[in-house]
């Protein structure tokens, strides 16, 4: 595993898939920039995202800031609960996450010791799993009795505590008024709630959604592009009154069979299993219908983009694993060579952040009352929208019948599928790379096999050998690609065409066009290594069939 990741990461780095950020002033951990075919694979992920759940499924797209005022993560519980317990090298004052650290100490004694009794690897076993219940005390007591220290120098470590994942800022140039970075894009939302249902004509369910960055300063990141303190996350909430049981589906998802993993399985030590997606909701193993329609759609969406769908995974959190604001959630986790990694969360996060938000607005604005009453100023307002539907705050009221008294007023509950770019795209990095001998035998060659959706670039067109008779024809094939709206690289290099199959293969380019005479050219395909000869006036169309499956 460690050495075909080596192979991938250098592939990717020599490639500029991707580049440590600030690199020739040493980097900085957690921060990374796209090169130039790692941009195009991420906005290609991105548009098919817009595709597959924005335009399919009539979402509302918002773009909201990533500075964010205080009041609003104060609501949301971020400023009090985004935490993860933190100790500190108590000599040099470098930073480690607790329970990161027991973790490793835990799974490298069961690993490598062979001297271990069962009663302390059962032990171990059990730390492992209760870990993410522990206390800051619980932490700290475990620390000390396996005489855990700092892996770098082997100091002691200070007692756990918690350190707040927020970049924290200020608005504007006096200071007074603080702001984070947004740990999440879901919060423009959830503060645009009213606006977006009015927007909807009033009508529930609907979703809304938001590509952007997000911001965590991770105590360590690791793990190359899986845990960083800068990414793209791609969120929907999706709002439904918790009574309606009829939401629509845009997509028929009942019948897919994949891998699901509930909580029972995890507790009783089983794997886990294959499932067809509406038995698993009749039985109330997923016991939610929109959390389910949604984990098919997520499903659907990583298997077309190419990730192996005999490594993705559906796992329901634990209760001891759930994000403060959740009542329910499921991972879709891909297995690379880090292991199983958490992709997307689908979570149900019932009413709590309209509630948060509401319960905060009525704070905010029982104050600015207060305030505007001493000043003898304007009376204040209640938002009221339409005849049988009123929205005060984040409630919504619904009659059928237009009598006011029949109706009832509740707060719309959420579902939200929450998408990690980064980590995706690096999944199916690893799921599409491979090596193969050269023709010659003496080299393994590398290949992304990216389907065409997700491919940098659709074709390379190079002139077999450097000559103005066929430049002019690999020119007049650009002009034809450009105008069928299909990316290409020419590549004019007098290095040998084997050289130069072997470096757009690298760059996952599914076809290479060579042109070897003035009016047919040669197509190969990258897997299959086969060719065909074509017309110079059909290679347009003909690669554009190919990129259209
Ligand atoms: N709004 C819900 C939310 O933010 P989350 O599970 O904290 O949920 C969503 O994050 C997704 O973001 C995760 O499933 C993961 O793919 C990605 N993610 C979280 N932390 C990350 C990090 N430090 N680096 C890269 N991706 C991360």
């Amino acid at each position: 595993k460690e050495a075909f990741r080596q192979s991938v990461v250098n592939t990717l780095e020599r490639r500029l898939f991707y580049i440590p950020s600030f690199k020739i002033y040493r980097g900085v951990a957690g921060l990374y920039d796209y090169g130039p075919p790692g941009c195009a694979v991420k906005s290609n992920v991105l548009a098919f995202w817009r595709q597959h759940f924005v335009l399919e499924e009539n979402m509302l797209e918002v773009d909201c800031p990533c500075v964010t005022p205080e009041v609003v993560l104060k609501a949301s519980g971020h400023v009090d609960k985004f935490t993860d317990l933190m100790v500190k090298d108590e000599k040099t004052g470098t930073c480690y996450r607790a329970d990161h650290l027991l973790k490793d100490f835990c799974k490298e004694k069961l690993e490598k010791d062979l001297t271990i009794s069962t009663e302390k690897a059962a032990e171990l076993k059990h730390v492992l799993a209760m870990l993410d219940d522990f206390s800051a005390e619980e932490l700290g007591a475990k620390i000390k009795l396996y005489g855990i220290t700092a892996p770098d120098t082997k100091n002691p470590l200070s007692e756990p505590y918690p350190f707040n994942l927020m970049f924290q800022t200020s608005i504007g140039p006096s200071g007074l008024s603080p702001g984070y970075m947004r740990p999440e894009t879901a919060q423009g939302i959830f503060v645009n709630f009213k606006d977006l249902y009015y927007y909807n004509g009033n009508k529930l369910p609907f979703a809304a959604a938001q590509i952007g960055q997000a911001f965590r300063n991770e105590i360590s990141p690791r793990q190359g592009l899986l845990r960083v303190r800068e990414f793209t996350l791609a969120e929907i909430e999706h709002f439904v009154d918790p009574e309606d049981k009829s939401h629509p589906k845009f997509v028929e998802v009942a019948k897919l069979e994949f891998l699901m993993f509930p909580r029972e399985l995890q507790v009783s030590g089983e794997s886990a299993k294959k499932m067809v997606l509406d038995e698993a909701v009749s039985k109330g193993i997923v016991n939610n219908e929109t959390l389910g329609y949604f984990i098919g759609r997520v499903y659907l969406f990583l298997t077309a983009l190419g990730i192996d769908k005999e490594r993705l995974r559906f796992r329901q959190h634990l209760a001891n694993e759930m994000a403060h604001y959740a009542a329910d959630c499921w991972d879709a986790e891909i297995e690379c060579s880090y292991g199983w990694i958490e992709c997307v969360g689908i979570a149900d996060r019932s009413a709590y952040d309209l509630r948060a938000h509401t319960a905060m607005d009525e704070k905010t604005a029982m104050e600015m009352k207060a305030e505007l009453e001493t000043k003898g100023e304007v009376e204040f307002q209640v938002c009221t929208l339409g005849k049988n539907v009123t929205i005060k705050k984040n409630m919504v009221a619904i009659s059928k019948e237009k009598k006011k008294e029949h109706q009832r007023v509740f707060t719309p509950s959420v579902i939200e599928p929450s998408f990690g770019i980064g980590r995706i795209i690096y999944c199916l990095f690893e799921h599409s790379f491979y090596t193969r001998p050269s023709k010659a035998g003496d080299e393994q060659l590398n290949v992304f096999s990216f389907p065409p959706l997700v491919a940098p670039i659709k074709c390379t067109v190079f002139p077999l050998v450097q000559n103005e008779k066929y430049e002019e024809v690999a020119k007049r094939i650009a002009k034809s690609l450009t105008a069928a709206g299909i990316s290409y690289k020419i590549d004019i290099t007098g290095t040998s065409i084997g050289k130069r199959y072997a470096r757009t293969d690298e760059l996952g380019v599914p076809l290479a066009i060579t042109v070897d005479e003035t009016d047919s050219v040669t197509i190969r395909d990258r897997d299959s290594k086969k060719q065909v000869r074509v017309n110079v006036d059909e290679v347009a169309s003909v690669v554009k069939r190919v990129m259209d499956g």
